[in-house]
């Protein structure tokens, strides 16, 4: 073991001179975490931030945090909470590590850096992995437990990582919400005692409290500027993130599975690998650490969207609802393609045989079409959605079953349920999760896709939708002494589902949906292409949803839809066209209504709108976002906007959100363009009937667009610009 430790640390000596005896130097391009791993001891960490060439430097200015990495209950001082406590078969509850052993190797574009650790009493161990990207900014921290034990240990706490920080104006950003309202950023300073946010939704974990953090190190957050930690558990589970603050030196950070009710119990010999915790850290603010975070979810963090586009869609939902048949179907078809849109999704509503969807109470499990309202199959439909030259993609909520499907009839143990107690009904007055710690419910739950695709290859596009929460905990498959393993089975299973489907599948597009962006989280965008970001398609509230959700996520993955109007989950609000098709354009676009319904206007500024979005959409999905005006600061307008790569090109979006006489509305100042470059705007969906504005076509260095910025013409209720530079 010895020998591999000073392996490490001549070859970490040869890549950097300066490195201190004992460390370890987890490097990213420009992120650094340097460990003091010494063996027999335990490991603790001394800094993490920007990369630094003179690490001695560090330590003589005071900068060594010299803190213990993976604190554990029994060794862990006053001032900290443990990461990690165990309770060993014979009742011990201390956990005393020391670290055995180091190796590190390449892993694609990344180094792995594993450390393990022992007990000094009982044979359990802990492995604490550091995946570091070598072309983002990005550090996965996780764990892994594995029990040496001759009976089962039970973890009564399992955190993926834990970060010390120097105290200072430290300032915690993360989003709150609700069902339709999702993703509210919630800024505040930490102070004295512990902060917990916490989800315990059990299926899904991004609607109320969602598991990712930014910590901002320079006071009150800013957008451009101050150092940033952005710290996202890639989990799609019950979490945990945890700040304490009791001395006057450090804030301790944590996150992880929530053990409430999950505290693990792990066999002998069983292993548990946490949740990866993913880490940035930057210099350019809150809009900085979201960048580094969209270029790792580009290359890594969700599957093949890199620096591919989402279609242009039509989604029949808010449109017809549960009312769809093929002629209906091949309408909206029909629609999307006048509208030269790519894709035509059909949602809820298609399929049940003995007990047909016509409402949300029967029908989940028995994924049959309804010949009733389709009586020449799905096969007339993927061949109407080729004949007009579009692609065609379907709805499916696999994972749960109404009590009232021919499902439950022939498997009610499937279903989640506490032995004994009565039956809490979700949506519909009949909606239950079907119970994924079974493998029989995960060769289910894969057999719904397969089947679809093996009997339908045509089929481009899968909603794969969520609408339910663990309410009836209790599993049948589960022993009786094993029920509180069921959160964290489930989401395994779930998983280990979508990892087969995905090595059988591995190009079809399939959107995360979970009542809208209940499952918007890194956990499971691995084996995703993009989520619905909300249920609510309000364009005034999406500002407010698509602003927060972007602190995390690129705007690839989030399905951003045109809505209708009067809209009910805003209380019959009204939006202009104009509005919603420049609010949707700022992540991937897409349609949710009945375009029968709409108006000449309407029609022709969607036409428009499509057509622009096509040439501004690889800068939006794939470009580099800089949030210049945040809504929530009520200075009357919000702005954001998206640069590529190479500087040479963005696009701009300015929304009015409030108006009111004599309003002084901000001058937008432009980031993250070359200064030295001039660029020339150009307005994009113009209002149908009027003209460009006068900026348009005007010329200006990226210097004068920072720094002295743009007056853009928003006069009106629900003014909107979209403007590209080139
Ligand atoms: C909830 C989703 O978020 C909606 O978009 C829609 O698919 C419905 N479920 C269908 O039941």
């Amino acid at each position: 073991m010895k020998s591999k430790i000073c392996l490490l640390l001549l070859s970490l000596a040869a890549l950097a001179a300066q490195a201190w005896e004992g460390d370890v130097a987890v490097e990213t391009p420009n992120n650094m975490l340097i460990l003091h791993a010494r063996e027999g001891q335990d490991l603790r960490m001394a800094y993490y931030g920007m990369r630094v060439t003179d690490l001695r430097q560090l330590r003589d200015a005071g900068a060594d945090l010299n803190s213990s990495l993976l604190p554990a209950f029994g060794t862990v001082d006053m001032v900290q909470l443990p990461a990690l406590q165990v309770m060993h078969a014979d009742g011990d509850l201390n956990l005393e590590l020391t670290t055995t052993d180091y190796t590190s190797r390449t892993e694609g574009d990344a180094v792995l850096h594993t450390f393990t650790m022992r007990d000094r009493l009982q044979p359990v161990t802990v492995r604490l992995h550091l995946k570091a990207y070598q072309r983002v900014d990005i550090i996965e921290m996780w764990t892994e437990i594995e029990n040496g034990e001759k009976r089962p240990i039970t973890l009564k706490r399992y955190d993926s990582g834990h970060l010390t920080l120097r105290q200072g104006e430290v300032w915690i950003t993360h989003m709150h919400g609700n069902w339709a309202a999702e993703a509210e950023p919630t800024q505040e300073a930490l102070t004295q005692g512990v902060k917990i946010i916490r989800n315990t939704d059990g299926a899904r974990n991004a609607h109320l409290d969602a598991p990712e953090v930014m910590i901002s190190l320079d006071g009150r957050p800013q957008e451009l500027t101050g150092r940033t930690i952005g710290a996202a558990l890639c989990w799609s589970g019950n979490f945990e993130l945890r700040f304490n603050t009791q001395s006057h030196r450090e804030h301790h950070f944590y996150a992880g599975i929530d053990p409430q009710s999950s505290e693990y119990i792990l066999d002998p010999r069983q292993r548990l690998e946490t949740p990866h915790l993913a880490l940035t850290f930057s210099q350019e603010g809150l809009s900085g650490a979201s960048r580094n975070f969209h270029r790792w979810a580009r290359t890594e963090g969700m599957l093949h969207r890199g620096m591919k586009t989402g279609d242009i869609l039509l989604n029949s939902w808010e449109g017809l609802y549960f009312d769809i048949n093929e002629e209906r179907m091949l309408r909206m078809m029909d629609d999307i393609s006048s509208f030269g849109g790519e894709l035509f999704v059909m949602d809820d509503g298609w399929f049940g045989d003995k007990y047909p969807r016509r409402d949300d109470t029967s029908s989940l499990g028995d994924w049959v079409v309804d010949k009733r309202k389709l009586p020449n199959g799905l096969k007339a439909l993927t061949d109407g959605a080729s004949q007009r030259g579009i692609k065609f993609g379907i709805w499916i909520e696999p994972e749960c079953v109404n009590t009232t499907s021919e499902l439950y009839e022939r498997h009610p143990e499937w279903a989640l349920q506490a032995k004994g107690r009565q039956l809490k009904l979700g949506r519909g007055g009949t909606q239950l999760v079907l119970d994924m710690t079974n493998p029989e419910v995960q060769d289910f739950v894969f057999g719904v896709v397969d089947n679809l695709l093996t009997q339908n290859p045509d089929i481009a596009y899968i909603k794969w939708d969520a609408n339910a929460s663990i309410q009836n905990f209790g599993s049948t498959y589960l022993p009786r002494n094993r029920q509180q393993n069921l959160y964290v089975d489930y989401h395994l299973g779930l998983v280990k589902t979508l990892q087969r489907i995905r090595q059988k599948y591995p190009d079809i597009v399939i959107q995360d949906c979970a009542s809208g962006g209940g499952r918007a989280n890194y956990g499971l965008l691995p084996y995703f292409d993009e989520f619905w970001t909300s249920d609510n398609t309000d364009a005034l509230q999406r500002v407010y949803i698509q602003w927060g959700t972007s602190l995390f996520f690129p705007a690839n993955a989030m399905a951003c839809h045109i809505n209708h109007c009067p809209y009910w989950n805003t209380g019959g609000r009204v939006v202009p066209i104009k509005f919603r098709c420049d609010v949707a354009m700022s992540g991937r676009l897409g349609i949710e209504l009945q375009p029968r319904d709409m108006t000449d206007e309407e029609r022709q500024q969607t036409t428009t709108c499509v057509r622009d979005y096509k040439q501004l959409r690889p800068i939006v999905q794939t470009g580099n976002v800089y949030r210049l005006l945040s809504p929530y600061e009520r200075r009357g307008v919000a702005s954001l906007m998206y640069v590529d790569d190479h500087r040479r090109q963005g696009v701009l979006f300015v929304y009015k959100v409030d108006n009111y006489y004599d309003q002084p509305l901000p001058r937008i100042r432009l980031a993250g363009l070359d200064a030295d470059a001039t660029y020339t705007l150009t307005e994009k969906n113009v209002r149908v009937g009027q003209k460009p504005c006068w900026l348009s076509g005007k010329r200006f260095t990226g210097r004068t667009l920072m720094e002295v910025g743009i007056e853009v013409p928003l006069r009106e209720d629900y003014a909107s610009r979209v403007f590209v530079l080139e």
